[in-house]
């Protein structure tokens, strides 16, 4: 059976964008393979976090991938800095890691840009990240889009590795939804959808309520032509709409285009929202009756406990080929 690894930051609510994009894709995925699911809040603290927030967001978000259909009993989650394990290959990771490849990944140059006091953690997450996926000895990566050139890095160092130490590590390959890997913004359509978005009225949130949601489909950018077309160039605020009718549904963008013909943006819009809303209702309410449950703080327990034993095995494998640590003379 092959190895599934993916993470999410808990860096805010979590958006429509990373429900289509990822949290869908690893539900389905957990039924024949072994899946490891993390809440990698080692990740998130790269950029300055609100102590209470960020702890907010953690329990939030592992009641959030319950509540999305993650089983308990099919798949190992947990928190990434309750397994000590990621930053120690973490670090490793740096050592086989050069600046410059490092300088050169989007979403450094994004997060940086025109800021100051950028820490060094932002430059050195793609080893960290690395490290994630190599502890599991992960076969494939399920992301959006987005994280396309962290995973060609962490293939790469992960080669490095090998190559310069000893053979270790699995070389994981990445796995890119065929529709939703990249959901935009609802005022924006050429901008991705982001948790972190300062206007509200951009991302739909996945604990958005019904009249939020509905207003904000309602509000999204669209053009002046009144016709519903795919066509990502000339018309990406309803492209973006139509690329969600089909990730919520599973129905073809041609079958959905066929449907609202001569019809125009406000019954699609409605209907878009009414789609959504059919999807998100049940696991917020199924998340409400998790988030505050001791039930959710046993299943993170067991999920820590699990990873770090795999964890842990590669780890000493990796210090081994390193030369870390010694070699006991007293057995
Ligand atoms: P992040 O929000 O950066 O922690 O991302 C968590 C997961 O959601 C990653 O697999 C991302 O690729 C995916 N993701 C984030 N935003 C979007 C988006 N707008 N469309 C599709 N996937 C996304
Ligand atoms: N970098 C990813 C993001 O921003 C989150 C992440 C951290 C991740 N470690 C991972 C994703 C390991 C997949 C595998 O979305």
């Amino acid at each position: 059976m092959k190895t599934i690894f993916s993470g999410i930051q808990p860096s805010g609510m979590l958006t429509i964008g990373n429900y289509l994009g990822a949290m869908k894709h690893f539900v389905d995925l957990q039924e024949d393979h072994e899946c490891y699911f993390c809440i990698v809040d080692e990740h998130a603290i790269t950029v300055p976090q609100d102590r209470l927030k960020l702890r907010d967001n953690i329990r939030s978000l592992a009641a959030l991938y319950l509540a999305s259909g993650i089983d308990p009993d099919k798949s190992t989650l947990f928190i990434q800095s309750e397994v000590p394990a990621h930053t120690q290959l973490g670090w490793m990771m740096q050592t086989v890691s050069y600046i410059g490849e490092l300088e050169r990944m989007t979403q450094f140059k994004d997060k940086s840009a025109g800021k100051d006091g950028v820490s060094a953690a932002l430059l050195t997450y793609p080893p960290l990240m690395t490290a994630d996926i190599l502890l599991y000895n992960t076969n494939i990566v399920p992301v959006g889009e987005d994280q396309k050139q962290h995973l060609e890095l962490a293939r790469n160092l992960a080669q490095r590795f090998n190559r310069k130490y000893n053979d270790i590590f699995t070389l994981p390959e990445i796995s890119i939804p065929k529709v939703g890997a990249r959901i935009m913004s609802l005022q924006e359509p050429t901008k991705k959808m982001s948790k972190s978005d300062e206007n509200q009225k951009a991302s739909i949130f996945m604990l958005d309520d019904p009249k939020k949601i509905e207003k904000k489909i309602k509000s999204a950018v669209t053009d002046s032509e009144g016709i519903v077309k795919f066509d990502k160039a000339n018309k990406p605020g309803i492209s973006n709409l139509l690329t969600i009718y089909a990730s919520f549904t599973g129905d073809s963008i041609k079958d959905i285009e066929s449907k609202f013909e001569g019809i125009g943006y406000g019954p699609f819009k409605q209907a878009t929202a009414d789609v959504v809303i059919e999807t998100l209702q049940p696991i917020q309410e199924h998340y409400q009756a998790l988030i505050s449950s001791p039930e959710l703080d046993h299943i993170l327990d067991n999920g820590a406990e699990k990873a770090s034993l795999i964890a842990n095995k590669t780890l000493a494998k990796a210090k081994k080929a390193m030369g870390l640590a010694r070699v006991r003379k007293d057995k």
